[in-house]
């Protein structure tokens, strides 16, 4: 019985056949017990002899599982450590990094470059009140320059903002008549139906200084930085005579075309020029409206469109392209610096 269990011991290398075995033999029912019942039939004398037999091979038996047990634990633990080894030289996997979004890229240059020259960056909602999107900037209700912005009204006082200019007004009766270097990146929306160059959600980029002796000079220069550091070095800009309710004198701003470098081609309608912006120096009304002495205080804004700038930076036709997130447009944008 012993050596018949050995081999079978052997050939045993998982638990659960392992434990299987010892039920068969130590099990309630299992060989040993049986032939303990055997025993009963049998006088005094041979009872001694037997159950002394029966109890060796139990004891034999139960040391041949006892060290199998052990053997099978050691394997087990020596197969763990062997599986969860790690190879070092192994290739790691490999992680898709996205891309920053061009429009945020515009952004971030942007800000880089104001905060360089001393601005601070501002923030306001993208629900605005009419008060502080129209009428404090010297557009009261029934002025045909509303017009011009077809508004998303929630209610009569309430709208989506249809440009960055309110975060001007906001700035101000926060500054309480002290001086002001700001720009205001951010989302605007208007009525219009989406096509290649407009969008019903886009983004402006407000700029607003403010103390004594600002002057037109002052605007130009802080385009003219704008322009060549997002469009490059070679930009020229031209100012040209318009009309703003928020500005006075107002104008809009065109950058020399970077397709033909200003010779005229189907990009800038054989002019040499690309509008790009608008801006002006601040309204005295809109300067008193908002609690500052336009005697004392004076100086310019502008309002530039980031998805125009950014098609014109890379050159891009269908202003959709940034709000379709096709992977193939985005990863174009890899090295956008
Ligand atoms: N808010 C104007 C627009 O959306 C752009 C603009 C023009 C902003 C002149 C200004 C400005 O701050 O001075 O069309």
């Amino acid at each position: 019985m012993i050596n018949e269990l050995k081999e079978k011991l052997e050939k045993i290398n998982n638990l659960a056949d392992f434990n299987q075995l010892k039920v068969i033999y130590l099990g309630k029912k299992g060989l040993i017990n049986q032939q303990m019942a055997n025993m009963k039939n049998l006088s005094s004398e041979e009872k001694k002899e037997f159950g002394a037999k029966v109890n060796e091979q139990k004891k034999a038996c139960e040391a041949l599982f006892s060290a199998k047990e052990k053997e099978i634990h050691k394997d087990m633990v020596d197969k763990l450590v062997k599986d969860e080894t790690i190879d070092v030289t192994m290739p790691g996997y490999k992680f898709n990094n996205g891309t920053i979004h061009p429009l945020n890229q515009t952004i971030i240059d942007l800000e880089n470059l104001f905060i360089g020259l001393g601005y601070s960056i501002a923030e306001g909602p993208e629900i605005e009140t009419d008060e502080y999107c129209f009428e404090k900037l010297n557009l009261p209700k029934g002025h045909p320059a509303r017009d011009m912005q077809d508004t998303f009204y929630i209610n009569p006082e309430l709208l989506l903002r249809s440009q960055t200019s309110p975060v001007q007004v906001r700035t101000m009766l926060a500054k309480e008549g002290k001086p002001i270097q700001i720009i205001c990146p951010g989302k605007t929306y208007r009525r219009d139906a989406d096509d290649a160059t407009h969008s019903h959600q886009f983004m402006q980029c407000e700029g607003l200084v403010l103390g004594k002796k600002i002057t037109l000079a002052d605007l130009k220069g802080a385009l003219l930085v704008m322009a060549r550091k997002i469009l490059g070095p070679d930009m020229k800009i031209r100012l040209r005579p318009s009309y703003f309710p928020f500005t006075e004198p107002s104008v809009e701003v065109d950058v020399s075309c970077h397709k033909c470098g200003g010779k005229g081609c189907s990009m800038c309608k054989n002019t040499g020029w690309i509008e790009v912006l608008g801006a002006g120096m601040v309204n005295h009304h809109v300067l008193e409206m908002c609690g500052y002495d336009p005697n004392e205080i004076q100086g310019f804004a502008f309002g530039i469109g980031i998805e125009r700038i950014t098609m014109l930076k890379y050159g891009i036709e269908d202003i959709r392209n940034f709000y379709s997130n096709d992977l193939r447009f985005l990863k174009q944008f890899k090295e956008a610096k």
